[in-house]
């Protein structure tokens, strides 16, 4: 395989930013280079030293004077929901009810999974997102169909198969048994194929059972190693309804941890409502506090509240929440979870942003190690950035003369248009006009 390369302006993060000046938390070249091999960055550091370095047969891809950063993470979505996205409804359990529950049951057909599969990392890798965590439906075939989707384009995808076994529609439930035996199917079948990882994913407590949890921790018990990934207090109602559910559990997150699942592998998306003794008791597990400010806003679900979770020592991350959110662009999710923070009198550095959604989130993942950042043995998961791609950005950025400029300018007005490339392990991924990604060997 030829080596390549990418030479640009290259960013990367080695810590969370603990404040605005804090320059010791990224590495920033202006004149920089990656070199990859075999779907790995060999080598990172200034072009003029890469460059020396590297030897025989050699392709350069000059990106200047765009941004190179590691891609996009994306740590909680929703794969069955591209057509729930922007959905009018009141609050989450009337979302759920009206709209999601109905669109899910479509992933029973093989067919509309594969094609979905097929939708769902194009729009993904043209917003520049080249890893996510996914909950598919409660049919195994639709993790089939992501997993086989994902390892035919190389790319480092989590999912799971929900669990769900009451409070939805009788084609969209499985039982505690069969969704133990289905996700233990899925994880024979697709942990470790290519770059896939299986993240066992009970929906949320209303629609599982004290059974189906107490499945959900056997198999959290039986594959140490494996992320959870579950919901917690979204919205008042959902809250009122699981204290009904679960009443002898102290609190919602006491539910998870009564079954063994409030782990250091859990993913908690939204965990917007919670008292001082949950955060605690999140922080004390080493779980992670998922924030999803597009669907937090478009649901009217309430403000996370990341002052309090860092004061606590909780681990947090960002993500888009499809189809209750309603951008798949980390950008834009930046963005609102800026102005969110903004809302709380507490403002974000666009530094902190941008760590968060790339090594921030892999290590939320705990996959820092391969994903993240641009150094050397990761994985060439590279996304080019051109915070000029659109007219409005291009004037603005006539009075940018600051690295934190242009990442504030990215995130405030950039989208997918500011997306000028997608390198996955490596290979360069065509964005098209139509929207269709193609890869390119
Ligand atoms: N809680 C349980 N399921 C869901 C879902 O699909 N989306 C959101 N936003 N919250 C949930
Ligand atoms: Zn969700």
């Amino acid at each position: 395989m030829t080596a390549r390369i990418l030479r640009g302006r290259t960013l990367s993060f080695t810590s969370r930013p603990q404040a605005r000046d804090d320059h010791a938390s990224y590495v920033f070249e202006q004149d920089g280079a990656l070199l990859i091999e075999n779907g790995q960055i060999s080598a990172a550091g200034r072009y003029a030293d890469i460059v020396a370095m590297a030897a025989g047969d050699i392709e350069i891809i000059d990106h200047r004077p765009h941004l190179l950063m590691a891609g996009f993470i994306d740590p909680h979505l929703h794969f069955p929901q591209m057509q729930v996205t922007a959905s009018y409804a009141a609050n989450l359990l009337e979302w759920l009810n009206t709209y999601t529950f109905v669109e899910e049951q479509r992933f029973a057909s093989a067919e509309h999974s594969a094609r979905f599969a097929t939708l769902f990392f194009d729009e993904l890798l043209r917003h520049g997102t080249t890893t996510a965590a996914a909950y598919c439906s409660v049919h195994k075939g639709s993790a089939d169909a992501y997993f086989a989707e994902a390892e035919r384009r190389n790319l480092l995808m989590i999912g799971g198969k929900v669990m769900m076994d009451r409070n939805a529609p009788a084609a969209l439930t499985d039982t505690a048994q069969s969704s133990y035996d289905d996700t233990k199917a899925v994880i024979e079948r697709w942990q470790g194929t290519g770059r896939n990882h299986v993240a066992i994913t009970p929906r949320f407590a209303i629609t599982s059972t004290p059974a189906q949890l107490d499945a959900a921790g056997t198999l959290a018990r039986e594959h140490p190693d494996l992320l959870i990934q579950t919901h917690l207090s979204e919205n008042d109602a959902e809250i009122a309804l699981t204290r009904e559910l679960y009443p002898d559990a102290r609190d919602y997150t006491d539910v998870y941890a009564r079954y063994g699942l409030l782990t250091n592998r859990m993913l908690l998306g939204h965990a917007i409502h919670l008292s001082d003794r949950e955060m605690a008791a999140i922080a004390e597990a080493g779980s992670v506090a998922v924030h999803c400010p597009t669907s937090n806003l478009f649901l009217g679900s309430g403000l996370f509240d990341l002052k309090r979770l860092k004061a606590h020592g909780v681990r947090t991350a960002v993500a888009t929440d499809i189809g209750g959110g309603t951008s798949y662009s980390l950008l834009k999710t930046l963005d609102e979870a800026y102005k969110i923070q903004q809302m709380r009198g507490n403002r974000v550095p666009p530094i902190e942003s941008f760590w968060q959604a790339t090594r921030g989130n892999a290590e939320a993942l705990g996959l820092a190690d391969r994903i993240g950042t641009l150094e050397t043995g990761s994985d060439a998961d590279i996304i080019v950035l051109d915070a000029a791609a659109t007219p409005a950005m291009q004037i603005r950025m006539e009075t940018v003369g600051t690295l934190e400029e242009e990442l504030f300018l990215l995130q405030t007005l950039g989208d997918d248009r500011a997306i000028a490339a997608v390198y996955v392990a490596g290979e360069a991924i065509c964005l098209t006009e139509s929207g269709t990604v193609t890869i390119s060997s």
